[in-house]
């Protein structure tokens, strides 16, 4: 079974082994119904399906507001330190590292762009009082983005570098360096920001954190570090209407992939892991963990979503993925095309017994190390599901985010929770006040 939409491709072949197209096709009722209520906007926490429609309903001023945004604080920066947690921080983070050359920050040449930096995703002294030393010698501004506007990580963070900003450019130059994303009327941050009278953009109500990266929570930080948010917005609507063309399972991937998982669950595999076979890759692996455990670990159920990077961890997770506890899966994001062309050179004393490589690129044999990997992991009791886009652009980052994002609202629904709220996150929350006596 395999479903290929305009250089996007999703395959289930390796996965059939373990599962039968039969037993696909039976859930095809429940697909229905989950799709039904999240149409319907009639299931469990509908008032956060604001997502569902983000790339066809934002604004050309919208987006136009977004990129003089991001012209105006790069112009004045070196760096843009975005502060935020969650789903502040990670979409933005994710197509920000996906897209950027992987020794950015060692480049000798002036960017063209300034580096983005992040904060308030941590406690740690240590990494704070570092980035203090570094932005000590440059010139910098923030985007401090918080939904909630309460949230304790970047509130610290943003009292600690707004105190810098002040202490290093005077009040009145701050306010040029500042944009706070946030919610429209209520939190600390918004009172924050209308009293310094920050430059602001609002989040929507009805999209939460993990599902907000098409919002300026993510737009901003990415227009600011030079990349095109109109072609990751139309690669998103791309995807969201050929989503809503078909529902049936053999024609829609987004309801394929949430019918399989479901399914592999339920025959006992808690855990899925979702690999990468490129490093620039790990923030996206970070991103897709968030959306699918927050909207789907409840009520004593859901995947327990994990992520790899291969071929560099299959020489420290390989082993246990390969032989240990039988009870995982794996969901692979394979780019085809890479950006770069670097081949293996010839080498007349082939010391090294390299020479039946040479003349190949890297990513020919990278997709051999991916075969060869899904063939031993199906071998192995791992089922494998396959996910290919043609090239790693601003594109198909849009349509790979708009399909997680409609999988996992389909899938939550059809686990039985509800995928939009995380109750569970307060729990930590409430002992930490308390130990440190907040009133
Ligand atoms: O998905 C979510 O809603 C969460 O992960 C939030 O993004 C995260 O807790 C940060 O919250 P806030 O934006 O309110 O600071």
């Amino acid at each position: 079974m395999e479903i290929n939409y305009n250089g996007f491709k999703l395959s289930v072949k390796d996965v059939l082994n373990f599962v039968s197209k039969e037993e696909i096709l039976s859930v095809q009722s429940e697909i229905q119904n989950a799709e039904e209520l999240l149409k319907n906007k009639s299931g469990k926490g509908s008032d956060y399906l604001g997502w569902l429609e983000l790339p066809s309903n934002i604004s050309d001023d919208e987006i136009k507001n977004i990129e003089k945004s991001a012209k105006a604080l790069a112009n004045i920066s070196d760096i843009i330190v975005v502060i935020g947690i969650g789903g502040s921080y990670l979409g933005a983070r994710a197509v920000i590292d996906a897209l950027s050359n992987n020794f950015k920050s060692l480049q000798r040449k002036k960017l063209r762009y300034p580096l983005v930096l992040y904060a308030g995703e941590n406690i740690g002294e240590d990494y704070l009082y570092n980035l203090l030393e570094i932005l000590d010698k440059k010139d910098y501004s923030l985007i401090v983005i918080s939904k909630s506007g309460t949230t304790t990580e970047p509130a610290i963070a943003f009292r600690i570098l707004k105190n810098h900003l002040e202490k290093k450019y005077g009040k009145k130059q701050t306010r040029k360096r500042i944009v706070a994303i946030t919610d429209n009327s209520k939190g600390a941050l918004k009172k924050l920001a209308d009293t310094e009278k920050y430059k602001s953009f609002v989040i929507p109500d009805d999209v939460g954190g993990r599902y907000s990266v098409l919002t300026p929570v993510g737009l901003l930080p990415i227009a600011s570090s030079g990349f095109n948010i109109n072609e990751l917005l139309s690669g998103a609507k791309e995807m969201s209407e050929f989503l809503n063309t078909e529902t049936s399972l053999e024609k829609n991937p987004a309801n394929l992939y949430a019918a399989v998982r479901n399914i592999l669950h339920r025959k006992g595999k808690a855990i899925e892991i979702l690999v990468s076979y490129t490093p620039s890759m790990n923030i996206f692996i970070e991103w897709w963990k968030q959306l699918y455990g927050e909207s789907e670990g409840k009520e004593g159920k859901g995947i327990f979503p994990a992520g790899v990077n291969f071929t560099t961890d299959l020489h420290s997770m390989g082993q246990w993925i390969q032989e240990g506890t039988r009870n995982i899966f794996e969901t692979v994001v394979w780019i085809e095309n890479a950006k770069r062309n670097l081949t293996v050179p010839e080498d007349k004393q082939n010391l090294d017994e390299l020479n039946y490589l040479a003349g190949k690129n890297l990513n020919e044999i990278n997709e051999k190390a991916m075969l060869g990997t899904a063939m031993a992991h199906v071998d192995g009791g791992v089922p494998n599901i396959l996910i290919s886009i043609s090239e790693l652009n601003e594109y198909y980052l849009g349509m790979l985010i708009y399909f997680f994002e409609k999988a996992c609202g389909v899938s939550g629904y059809m686990l039985g929770v509800n995928p939009f709220n995380q109750p569970g996150v307060e729990m930590y929350k409430k002992n930490m006040f308390k130990l440190l006596g907040k009133k």
